[in-house]
């Protein structure tokens, strides 16, 4: 872009010029033009040199509509002098890091509503991890190794990232994990869904972006949707579905099955937009036992609302009948039997209380973590298979394994004891 570049250099030229020849008729509309003028040329300055240093970097924004709406890098990227991940750059003091606080300057709704939900609140177990820990976080701090930590939960969940005079700590950056612990306080990190430079909507809206994060063994929601229904519409046609319609327009003219956003982000008819994506769940499935959320009512009306845009009411509500009684089946059937088992071994001194020095206790944790989270998944977001093969069937089979192991622990350490004695 020779031609571009000698344009920029000479509009550079001419804002001086025009800043000094203002000079004399200081007021205080001269002064916040100058400083428009000031971030236009150090803006600019940053464009030409990352065009040849990182051009992928500046092609991204220039297909964004944040360059057609004119914000730019230095709108994003300023830092005060005084954050501890400020360096000077180029006549300017920026940060890497570009946090929901900045983004807030402009999207405040977004950032309040994404501060409500869940994914803010990402990296609470890494908070307290000092001490006697106890949970899946202890596996991966104290048995697994710190390293396999940085690279595994913390892309997803977030690091807690450090800077000291403008030098970020490589123990936690890069890392855009969804509820990262940003130098300025503020937590998330907007790209883990709407990857810089291009802030796209329609990335966000296709399932693949939440796929990241969820999938897996304990947690396979992009795999249930891709067998539903609805993520096999989405396969088959959903190249053709136009996702940039900006905000409430986008709806049921523009796709025929919902995608991930649609059912827990999407505004429709009369539900708003949110980046609260708590706001229509009804049920805590992640947890060893199932509990409702607070305000589970008004949530659960929310979801089917999105429902209703495609199917009748009779359709809905049946399905959360069918889904309410798996719950039930897994809780009362399954996993307070098996807890309750547990506890009586840890009670009785069969288990020591250290989490995870015990074949038993992976077991355990694979009970309700990986194939008691299936079912529910499944049966939640219509996945038969995750609900039956991945889910109840394992849940069978290890629930009577875990019966046989238990009997054997307290029968070894009867006759030692008895031995001892
Ligand atoms: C004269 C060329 C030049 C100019 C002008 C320039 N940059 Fe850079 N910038 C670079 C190079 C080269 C790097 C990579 C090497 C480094 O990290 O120091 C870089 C790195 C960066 C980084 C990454 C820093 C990090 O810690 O990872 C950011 C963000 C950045 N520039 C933003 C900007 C912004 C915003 C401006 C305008 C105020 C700007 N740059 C102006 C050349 C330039
Ligand atoms: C809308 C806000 C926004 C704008 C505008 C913006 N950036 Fe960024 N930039 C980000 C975000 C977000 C990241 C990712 C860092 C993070 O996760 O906090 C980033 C990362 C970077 C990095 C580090 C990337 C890497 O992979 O090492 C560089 C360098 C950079 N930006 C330069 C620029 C330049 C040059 C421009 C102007 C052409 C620009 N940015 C415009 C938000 C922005
Ligand atoms: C200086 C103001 C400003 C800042 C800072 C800013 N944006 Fe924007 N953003 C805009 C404007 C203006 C638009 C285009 C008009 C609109 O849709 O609101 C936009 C549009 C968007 C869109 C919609 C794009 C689409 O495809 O429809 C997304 C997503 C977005 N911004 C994300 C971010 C994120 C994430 C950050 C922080 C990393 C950020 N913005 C920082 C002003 C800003
Ligand atoms: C970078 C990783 C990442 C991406 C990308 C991501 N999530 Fe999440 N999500 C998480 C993590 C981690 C949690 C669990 C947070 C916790 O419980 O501490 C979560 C939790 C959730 C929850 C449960 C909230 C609750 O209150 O129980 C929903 C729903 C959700 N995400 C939906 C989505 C959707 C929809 C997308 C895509 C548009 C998405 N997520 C993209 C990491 C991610
Ligand atoms: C592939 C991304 C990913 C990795 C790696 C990952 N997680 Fe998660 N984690 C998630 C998602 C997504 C959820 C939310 C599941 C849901 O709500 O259905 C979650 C949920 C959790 C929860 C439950 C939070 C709650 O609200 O009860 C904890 C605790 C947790 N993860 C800790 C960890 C730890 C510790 C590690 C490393 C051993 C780890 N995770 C690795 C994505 C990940
Ligand atoms: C979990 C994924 C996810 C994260 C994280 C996320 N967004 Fe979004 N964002 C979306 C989706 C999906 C849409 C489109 C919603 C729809 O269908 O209309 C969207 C839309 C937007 C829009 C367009 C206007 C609107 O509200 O529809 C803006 C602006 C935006 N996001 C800014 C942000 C900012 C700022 C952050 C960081 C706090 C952020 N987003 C974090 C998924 C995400
Ligand atoms: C047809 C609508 C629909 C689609 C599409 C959909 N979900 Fe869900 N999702 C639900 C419903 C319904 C629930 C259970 C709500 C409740 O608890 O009342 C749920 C629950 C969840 C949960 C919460 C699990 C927990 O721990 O409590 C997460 C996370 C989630 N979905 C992520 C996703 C992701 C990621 C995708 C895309 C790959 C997706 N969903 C696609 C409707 C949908
Ligand atoms: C954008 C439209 C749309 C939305 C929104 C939507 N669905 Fe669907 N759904 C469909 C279509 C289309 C099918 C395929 C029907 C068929 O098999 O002919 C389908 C199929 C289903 C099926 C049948 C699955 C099977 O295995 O046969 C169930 C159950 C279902 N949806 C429940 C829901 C629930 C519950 C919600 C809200 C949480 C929802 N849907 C939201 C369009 C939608």
């Amino acid at each position: 872009m020779p031609t571009r570049t000698a344009l920029i250099v000479l509009s550079q030229l001419l804002l001086a010029l025009l800043a000094a020849l203002a000079t004399p008729l200081r007021s205080a509309s001269a002064d916040s033009r100058d400083r428009f003028a000031h971030q236009k040329i150090v803006s600019e300055k940053c464009e030409v040199c990352h065009e040849r240093s990182s051009p992928g970097i500046v092609h991204d924004w220039e297909r964004s509509l944040h360059a057609k709406a004119e914000v730019t890098c230095i709108d994003c990227h300023e830092a005060a002098p005084s954050d501890p991940d400020a360096r000077a750059h180029e006549g300017a003091y920026i940060s890497a890091v570009v946090s929901p606080k900045d983004c807030s300057r402009c999207h405040p709704r977004q950032v309040a509503e994404f501060n409500q939900s869940l994914h803010a609140k990402a990296v609470s177990f890494l908070l307290n991890l000092e001490g006697d820990r106890a949970g899946d976080d202890a596996l991966a701090y104290k048995v697994e190794g710190k390293a396999a930590a940085v690279m595994g939960c913390e892309k997803c969940h977030g690091s807690l990232v450090k800077a000291e005079n403008g030098k970020l700590d490589p123990q936690t950056w890069p890392n855009g994990g969804i509820g990262r612990i940003n130098p300025d306080g503020s937590r998330g990190s907007c790209s883990a869904c709407h990857t810089r430079h291009r802030f796209s909507v329609a990335e966000a809206r296709k399932p693949e972006t939440c796929g990241t994060c969820h999938m897996g063994p304990d947690h396979p929601q992009y795999e249930i949707y891709m067998e539903s229904k609805h993520g096999v519409i989405y396969a088959s046609e959903g190249r053709s579905w136009d996702m940039e319609v900006a905000g409430k327009a986008w709806d049921t003219q523009h796709y025929r099955a919902p995608t991930c956003a649609t059912c827990h982000m999407s505004g429709l008819g009369e539900l708003e937009t949110t980046h609260n994506v708590s706001d229509r769940l009804s049920w805590e499935l992640e947890h060893p036992l199932t509990i409702k959320t607070d305000d589970w009512e008004g949530k659960r009306t929310r979801m089917k609302k999105v429902c209703l845009s495609c199917h009748s009411k009779n359709w809905v509500e049946n399905h959360y009948v069918q889904f309410d009684n798996v719950i039930g089946l897994y809780n009362d059937d399954y996993f307070k039997p098996i807890k309750e088992a547990m506890d009586q071994l840890y009670k009785g001194g069969y288990l020591t209380e250290e989490k995870f020095d015990e074949e038993i206790e992976f077991k355990f944790f694979e009970f309700w973590h990986h194939e008691g989270r299936r079912a529910r998944m499944g049966a939640s977001m219509m996945g038969p298979d995750f609900t039956q093969w991945h889910g109840f069937y394992e849940l069978a089979k290890h629930r009577l394994e875990l019966e046989h192991m238990m009997r054997e622990l307290r029968e070894q350490k009867d006759r030692t004891r008895f031995a001892e004695k």
